[in-house]
Formats: structure tokens, sequence, C-alpha cells
């Protein structure tokens, strides 16, 4: 089996896709890598212009993407299970089955920044550099797991 991961937002327009197409470009195609949000009101949207755009500008394409809600089964299906903010987190937490659905859930920036909890910020109400900002975070957090996926 594969190794999964899913990146997860509340929209799953604007930053759990960044996340999805940088992670899937530091990994081989021997990964999984697939996005959802806690809410499902972009279901089958693409992802905001603004993020297509950022991704785009450094070379990455994610516009074969479609906003999906995050599921049940999404704890069986994946291995790991890495949360923008606190509000996500907490969100995910409230659906996990079990202790096993509980400790795939983490929160993304604490692999740059262990045991901090630290929020990558919602950009959707701001401007573009809100958007650079949240891929230059995603970025270093994606190196850092791709490092330990691949030891
Ligand atoms: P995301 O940003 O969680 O990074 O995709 C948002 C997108 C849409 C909304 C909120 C956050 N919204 O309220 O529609």
């Amino acid at each position: 089996m594969p190794v999964s991961i899913l990146m997860v937002c509340l929209g799953n327009i604007c930053r759990s896709p960044l996340a999805e197409g940088i992670m899937r470009s530091k990994l081989s195609e021997d990964f999984v890598v697939d996005s959802a949000g806690t809410g499902g009101w972009h279901a089958g949207e693409l992802p905001d212009k603004r993020s297509i755009t950022t991704a785009k500008s450094k070379g990455i394409d994610i516009t074969n993407q479609r906003a999906r809600q995050f599921k049940i089964a999404d704890f069986t299906t994946f291995d790991y299970i890495f949360v923008m903010d606190n509000s996500n987190y907490k969100d995910v937490i409230a659906l996990a089955p079990n202790e096993e659905a509980k400790s795939k859930v983490k929160l993304i920036l604490n692999e740059l920044f262990p045991n901090e909890n630290v929020d990558v910020p919602d950009p959707y109400y701001g401007g573009q550099e809100g958007f650079e900002n949240v891929y230059n975070m995603l970025d270093q957090a994606c190196e850092e797991i791709a490092k330990k996926l691949k030891f």
C-alpha cells in the first residue's frame, strides 16, 4: 500500500489545495496526496484563483483539483492527516471514531515548530500577499515532511 497524505483546511479552496500541490511536487508518484475541507460549501469548485496564481508562479499546477468535504472514511484511507489550523484540528478530531484515527491528525506547522501549535492563517479575506505567505510556510513544512517520509 502506498503511503498516503491528506491536507485539510476549512474550505478546501485556499490553503489545503496549495499544501496538496506542494507536497505532491516533493514526492514521487508512489505517494498518494489529496486534500479536503472540514466544510462542504465549496465542494466541486476549483481552488481559489489566488491559490492557482500563487502556485503557478512557483511552477505548480493545481487546476486539476476540485474541493471536497472531509469524510469519516478518510481516517482509514489516509496514513497522515495534516490540518492547517487549530480550528480544523478541533473539527477533525471531533469526527475521529477511535484513538488510532486521532493519532493520524497533526497540525502541519508543528513539523517546523514542534509543539507550538501555530496556525497557517486563513488568507481568504486578504490579498495576494497572504497567499504568498501561506505558500512559503507550507513549502517549508512540506519539505520537512518529505525528508521524514524519504528517510
Ligand atoms: P481555506 O479558506 O480554508 O484555506 O480553503 C477558506 C475558504 C472559504 C471560506 C473560508 C476559508 N469560506 O468561508 O467560504
